[in-house]
């Protein structure tokens, strides 16, 4: 299907390699000079648009739906869709895409590595050696292993089976908890258990759940009453899954004894912001997908759930409504 003259804007700026074949393909608004598009420049596009390539940086709702009556269909760079009011796109027919599967390894890496350092506190080491305490002999103090310790990953999808099999290398013991048990469990060599004794019985908490209502803050000063004494809890789901202010309180008791978060909230998170005065925190800025494999992947996938959408055919990774 010649697609040339449909138009399709993006929110910000694009991998080149999704641009390139975009250009190719349909008559592209694309905003390639990084920054914040001009508001005016944005809804004049939006009025003319087809379909819209979301960088994740923009809140899709009524209020913008509203602005774009040419709407066919609605693809973004990322996994989670927090950012879209599904229901209100469904409701104009408007399918969404996403981009699952191609960010499985990195984002498992990435967990995997903030799992090691909330053990061993690489992070923190490397600023011990660097400030001359190492020169001057002062001890670092002792780490934590890994092995035999139990993670519960709360969350357990594509993501989470990648993290449990990274964790099972290590020798950890992997609990899960989900909606739904999963059929490939034994095979996976994890064991479902309720949330509570998963808190319960954790060394480890790491979180790879989609932000929605109901898991909005659900690691809050009650939940972290029912885990271990000197838990580590490790967020690479969305910062909002926790209640910020209780996991400084709990980590300043030591009640958890470290947390290393890719996500935050808020996010960014400011220099000057309370976690980061805490000696028991490591942060990374929402960067878990963010190799360039990866991230190519990531765009073309949203490029092709574009075309699809355009060309009226089913998109090869849809949201469902729910
Ligand atoms: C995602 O894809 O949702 C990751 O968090 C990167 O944005």
């Amino acid at each position: 299907m010649d697609l040339k003259n449909c138009v399709v804007m993006a929110s910000g700026k694009m991998r080149q390699c999704a641009y390139d074949k975009l250009n190719n393909e349909v008559h592209l608004l694309g905003w390639q000079q990084g920054g914040r598009m001009p508001k005016e420049q944005f809804d004049a596009w939006l009025a003319e648009a087809e379909a819209l390539f979301s960088t994740g940086n923009i809140r899709i709702d009524e209020k913008l739906l509203a602005k774009a009556p040419k709407l066919k269909v609605i693809a973004q760079a990322s996994v989670g869709y927090d950012n879209i009011d599904i229901a209100a796109c469904a409701a104009r027919g408007i399918p969404v895409g996403n981009t699952p599967g191609v960010l499985v390894d990195a984002v498992a890496d990435l967990a995997y590595g903030l799992i090691i350092d909330s053990a061993r506190q690489i992070v923190k080491a490397h600023a011990h050696v660097k400030s001359g305490a190492w020169g001057e002999r002062k001890p670092f103090g002792l780490t934590t292993d890994l092995a035999g310790k139990t993670l519960g990953i709360i969350g357990m999808g594509d993501i989470g089976s990648a993290i449990a099999k990274r964790a099972q290398a290590s020798s950890m013991q992997v609990v899960y908890h989900n909606r739904h048990q999963r059929s490939d469990d034994a095979k996976l060599g994890v064991k479902y258990v309720s949330q509570d004794e998963l808190l319960a019985s954790a060394d480890f908490v790491l979180l790879a759940v989609t932000l929605n209502p109901s898991t909005k803050h659900l690691i809050n000063a009650e939940t972290i009453a029912k885990m271990k004494q000197g838990v580590r809890i490790i967020n690479i789901s969305r910062g909002a899954v926790v209640d910020t202010e209780a996991l400084c309180d709990a980590l300043e008791s030591g009640k958890v004894a470290y947390a290393a978060m890719d996500v935050t909230d808020p996010e960014p998170l400011p220099g000057e912001h309370r976690l980061l005065s805490l000696p028991n925190v490591t942060v990374t800025p929402h960067m878990a997908s963010a190799t360039t494999e990866t991230r190519d992947a990531m765009a073309l996938l949203t490029v092709d759930n574009i075309l699809a959408g355009l060309a009226d055919e089913p998109l090869p990774a849809e949201v469902k409504v729910k």
